[in-house]
């Protein structure tokens, strides 16, 4: 049977537009869950939108339209994203859809019934932007929200909390015996110490705004976002419907992956598994928590002028250059600083100089010495040798940093091996051998480097999704010889090229003039609506 394989972007709020950072998550889910699936997986990838609250109740009555219309327009915007990006996710989950609206109805219930949800009186402070509730010591005497900056405002109202302090020891336990619950490791020691801490009671519900989901046996009280929120991995399989065959499947029986940034680490680390803890789920889920890009060095806001959509580079190079870039620079264990200078080189290094010429230059060696017929040769040249290990070696440790959900990594060392590949050309000088008429060892260097090709193109297929089947073609290979799960080294007996319809990707000239271009489409988009 099949083995199954979740895995979920956080639900973006619909509050603005969504640039690079956002769609650094959605692109590493997108080529994690494309990963999986050439590796014989039964995937789903989960992405949607965060529709409630009274952040987005504020934005979408700043534009004058009722909040339903506003998050209606920015769920398209989204979707119209993720297309352009080429990323395939399966199901789009909102948290305005009637069916989550109903199960986040049905859990606060199950909650309240339970006695881990009670009725109190909040008296307190909460930042808007970033739907949280903070103590006096956490925002000090100015009053700051430690995550976003912006002003706090002061809420006294009653409220439902949850008792997350029951749960605090059972959370720990689980944190200690799961030594995939919480990666990278780092992370979990934040998680870790912030508990230890102690753990309050978390106010859930709010009464002094409306757009968001009723409590159904208390409807003054409105969900609070985050519990409505984090239930979305849930609710979009059906979990408490009659039908749950997707939670079966999915949750139950399945690999779980949640993917975010660090900014919403004790979210998902505390709140999210207590709150599986009470409805007696299992947490089965592995929450992959990684940094922020930022842009010249500073987090991305509008106000500063450094937010970057991801249409500045893709309208001129590309969706594959653009995910390219992304997961190559992806802020895996630290933040990624980014500049458009930085996308121009890596694209112009990387894609155009290493992979690019490597694939060009040998189909047309391919072409111009063997009538585009290479068949398979041995030989006991020691260049040829080392490339082959480094093939093996570099399949080995591609699978190793998909594990750890490193794509930066795995890029990292398909690269070195691009890198091994082109040095063959200079080591064999195949032009010097064709002069010699020594056509056995000319071919037997040909089809390593066609195999090397072939490889490289299976591993950079859930990345590159645009060019790579026009690589396959141009190798004129059938799917047999194109599967990661079983790649057939050295089986094929004979490679039948044919030349790459276009380039791959074509060079920059000239990078001080496109860095002009970039930063002033930077500048373009900031100014659009969202
Ligand atoms: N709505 C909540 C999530 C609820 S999930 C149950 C939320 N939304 S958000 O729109 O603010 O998105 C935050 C997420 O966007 C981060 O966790 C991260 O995945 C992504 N990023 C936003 N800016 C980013 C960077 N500058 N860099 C990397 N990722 C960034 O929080």
């Amino acid at each position: 049977m099949k083995k199954n394989f979740y895995i979920t972007t956080p639900i973006y709020y619909s509050s603005g537009r969504l640039h690079i950072g956002s769609s650094s998550t959605t692109i590493l889910c997108d080529a994690l869950k494309r990963y999986k699936r050439s590796m014989g997986y039964d995937t789903r990838f989960l992405t949607g939108m965060d529709e409630h609250g009274q952040k987005v109740e504020k934005n979408a009555s700043l534009k004058g339209l009722d909040p339903q219309e506003f998050t209606d327009r920015l769920a398209n915007n989204a979707k119209d994203l993720w297309h352009y990006l080429d990323c395939d996710y399966d199901y789009f989950v909102r948290t305005t859809d009637k069916n989550h609206i109903e199960q986040v109805q049905e859990v606060y219930e199950l909650m309240i019934k339970k006695g881990d949800i009670y009725l109190g009186e909040y008296d307190g402070l909460y930042c808007v932007d970033c739907e949280t509730f903070y103590t006096q010591s956490e925002v000090g005497p100015d009053k700051i929200c430690p995550s976003c900056g912006r002003k706090v405002i002061s809420a006294k109202e009653p409220s439902y909390f949850f008792r997350l302090s029951k749960y605090q020891d059972r959370l720990l336990e689980y944190i200690e015996t799961h030594p995939r619950f919480i990666v990278p490791e780092g992370k979990k020691n934040e998680v870790v110490s912030f508990i230890k801490q102690g753990l309050q009671d978390l106010s859930v519900s709010r009464s002094t705004f409306k757009w968001g989901i009723p409590i159904k046996s208390d409807p003054k009280h409105i969900a609070y976002v985050w519990l409505d929120a984090l239930f979305n991995y849930l609710t979009s399989l059906n979990f408490l419907e009659e039908d749950n065959s997707l939670y079966q499947k999915y949750w139950l029986n399945s690999e779980v992956v949640h993917v975010v940034a660090k900014d919403i680490l004790r979210f998902h680390a505390i709140f999210w598994p207590i709150f599986l803890m009470s409805l007696d789920i299992p947490i089965n889920f592995t929450l992959y928590t990684h940094n922020w890009i930022l842009m010249y060095g500073e987090k991305m806001s509008k106000s500063k002028g450094n937010v970057i959509y991801p249409k500045t580079f893709v309208d001129k190079y590309g969706s594959d250059a653009f995910r390219y870039y992304i997961l190559r620079e992806f802020p895996s264990l630290s933040d990624t600083i980014s500049t458009p200078e930085d996308f121009i080189s890596r694209y112009n290094s990387d894609l155009v100089n290493d992979f690019g010429n490597l694939v060009s230059r040998t189909i047309s060696m391919a072409n111009k010495y063997f009538n585009s017929k290479v068949h398979k040769k041995e030989s006991n040249n020691i260049y040829l040798k080392d490339v082959k290990n480094v093939m093996i070696e570099t399949i080995k440790l591609y699978h190793d940093d998909l594990y750890d959900f490193r794509y930066d990594k795995a890029l990292q060392d398909l690269n070195k091996f691009v890198s091994r590949t082109n040095k063959l050309i200079d080591e064999t000088t195949p032009w010097v051998l064709f002069k010699n008429q020594e056509m056995d060892e000319l071919e037997a260097v040909l089809y390593m480097l066609l195999e090397a090709i072939r490889i490289q193109t299976i591993l950079y297929e859930p990345v590159l999704v645009k060019c790579v089947p026009s690589i396959y073609e141009a190798l004129g290979l059938n799917q047999e010889f194109t599967s990661l799960l079983n790649p057939k080294l050295f089986e094929i007996e004979e490679y039948n090229v044919s030349s790459l319809e276009k380039p791959l990707f074509l060079r920059e000239n000239n990078p001080q003039q496109a860095k002009e271009e970039l930063i002033e489409s930077m500048s373009i988009e900031l100014t659009k609506e969202a």
